[in-house]
């Protein structure tokens, strides 16, 4: 199914719980994230008139928190560690392998919406470096046959599903 057609009648649901209620921006946009898997661009003014807020402010909180997306990510999100202790065991060459298996660029989605390809900071995990997750499931220790086998497996998941 492509995401970009999201189920309007839930978003309208959603934002109407929190009609006038101004603190549950964040809870709000939490539930969207989840239940839609992104952020609608077009979902920004209704939810301001619902919480009497302006664009701006939401807009705002959007781009401010990593976990909230406006455009519709793949079903596997990638998350390769760029941090220093990964740097260190060899990060760069991962990601480069990567992009080149995926054929993507940071921050991007495929056009199927299978992967889409992020960086971060630190995965929290500096002892297993170079590390990366796969939705909620971190992998260490990467090498290139690891990643060829990740991968593998989640597109063959992502083919099943
Ligand atoms: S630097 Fe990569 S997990 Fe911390």
């Amino acid at each position: 199914m492509d995401p970009t057609q999201f189920d309007q009648e839930k978003l309208s649901e959603i934002i109407e719980k929190y009609q006038e209620k101004k603190w549950g921006l964040i809870p709000l946009l939490q539930q969207i994230q989840e239940e839609i898997g992104f952020i609608p661009p077009e979902s920004i003014e209704p939810i301001a008139d619902a919480l009497q807020m302006y664009p701006a402010q939401v807009q705002g909180v959007i781009t401010f928190y990593a976990g909230f997306s406006l455009k519709p990510k793949g079903r596997c999100v990638l998350k390769v560690c760029r941090g220093t202790a990964c740097h260190v065991k060899g990060s760069r060459s991962i990601l480069r392998m990567i992009k080149k298996d995926l054929s993507l660029e940071e921050g991007e989605t495929s056009p199927d919406y299978q992967f889409t390809l992020e960086t971060v900071a630190c995965l929290g995990a500096c002892f297993l470096a170079p590390t990366m997750m796969v939705n909620r499931d971190y992998f260490g220790k990467l090498n290139p046959t690891k990643v060829t086998s990740v991968l593998g497996e989640y597109r063959k998941d992502s083919k099943e599903a």
